[in-house]
């Protein structure tokens, strides 16, 4: 009788274990020695990232730590029921692990209890999805957003000038991205008080042309003369304002924000129709979105960068939370041509070679 419990209570530790959700729902039939199927869902393709970096990043970090694991991926081009369609023929073609960028991170969370259900662990990659999801890896977003708003009030106030003698527009990330929400928080933790906010939007999808829309409504409601900054929450949304801002016949352009460090804005920094961009180093955030997995999908728990934890509303999640760093016109050589995120050749083509030499960069 007393072996009998003890048996028992060991078979229960086992089981708790392997359903344990920080150690990954893994069945444990996922073996790096044999390779398995790895799903990566990505959100979108108008913000240049996800083709250009996150994707072959991840695919060359998950090729070393797992030589026979085939990865299959997908983009949903900004629609979230194309995301849970793509999960789902991944999870029936028998993915032991999702790498999820949500389109829209509380739908994300039928995704990732449907994973859960077939014993698929979920690495929320950049987005916190909402749900049982077992690993986070992003950037500190509202650091992000702060970054932002501090670099606009710096601009705005240099001389001595008065940051209150027109107004700002800011056009924030879409309202189903719990990313924008952190990055619109941080910039007005630091703007609020500070600045006088002119008009304010959230840009559905994230979509340069509706940033554009939405900065030519602003131009008209505020009036071209009042308009003294853009707080533009990445490229993409700074782009369609300052095409709003050139459309309406803007002399010259006032400091506007960004982030991604995007080639076109790296361009526009030197050119100056942009005031700054933030630098996300991808590389290591898709390589410990990589290591995140192999762990999860193999039953063994992630220990690289160091980890915090973080609530996405349905638990306290095991995350990496790395640091963003602003670039202006001044830094772009120590920041992302350090880095090896773009060579010179990239940035100084023919047009902007004047200002690369100008910059100091060619
Ligand atoms: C990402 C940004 C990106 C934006 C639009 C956010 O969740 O963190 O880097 O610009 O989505 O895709």
């Amino acid at each position: 009788m007393i072996m009998s419990s003890i048996l028992l209570g060991a078979a229960l530790t086992i089981a708790s274990c392997s359903t344990s959700s920080d150690n990954g729902t893994s069945t444990g039939d996922a073996s790096v020695e044999q390779g398995f199927k790895i799903g990566l869902l990505l959100p979108e393709s108008k913000t240049t990232r996800y083709e250009t970096f996150d994707k072959p990043y991840m695919e060359a970090k998950l090729k070393e730590l797992c030589p026979k694991c085939e990865v299959l991926y997908q983009n949903a081009d900004q629609d979230s029921a194309k995301q849970q369609s793509q999960a789902e023929a991944m999870l029936t073609q028998g993915v032991k692990v999702l790498i999820l960028d949500a389109v829209d991170a509380k739908a994300a969370g039928g995704i990732v209890t449907n994973a859960q259900n077939q014993k698929v662990p979920v690495v929320a990659y950049d987005r916190l999805a909402s749900g049982p999801v077992n690993y986070y890896v992003s950037f500190d977003n509202n650091k992000v957003g702060q970054v932002q708003g501090q670099a606009l009030l710096d601009a705005l106030s240099k001389d001595g000038a008065d940051p209150k003698r027109g107004d700002i527009v800011m056009i924030n990330g879409s309202p189903t991205d719990p990313n924008a929400a952190d990055f619109k928080a941080g910039a007005h933790s630091v703007l609020d008080g500070k600045v006088n906010i002119g008009q304010e939007y959230d840009t559905p999808d994230w979509s340069p042309d509706k940033a554009q829309q939405e900065m030519e409504q602003a131009i008209t409601a505020i009036g071209r003369d009042r308009v003294i900054g853009v707080y533009a929450a990445n490229d993409g949304t700074a782009g369609g304002a300052i095409a709003a801002m050139k459309g309406g016949g803007f002399t010259t352009i006032p400091p506007v924000t960004g982030q991604d460090a995007e080639l076109a804005a790296i361009q526009r920094l030197l050119t100056g129709d942009q005031y700054m961009t933030v630098y996300k180093a991808i590389k290591p955030e898709a390589e410990v979105a990589a290591a995140m997995a192999i762990a999860a999908a193999t039953g063994q728990t992630y220990s690289g960068e160091s980890t915090v934890m973080k609530n996405n509303g349905t638990k306290d999640v095991t995350s990496v939370l790395l640091t963003p760093v602003a670039v202006t016109k001044d830094n772009i050589k120590d920041t992302v041509i350090k880095d090896g995120f773009y060579t010179p050749a990239q940035i100084c083509t023919a047009q902007f070679a004047q200002a690369c030499t100008d910059a100091g960069i060619s």
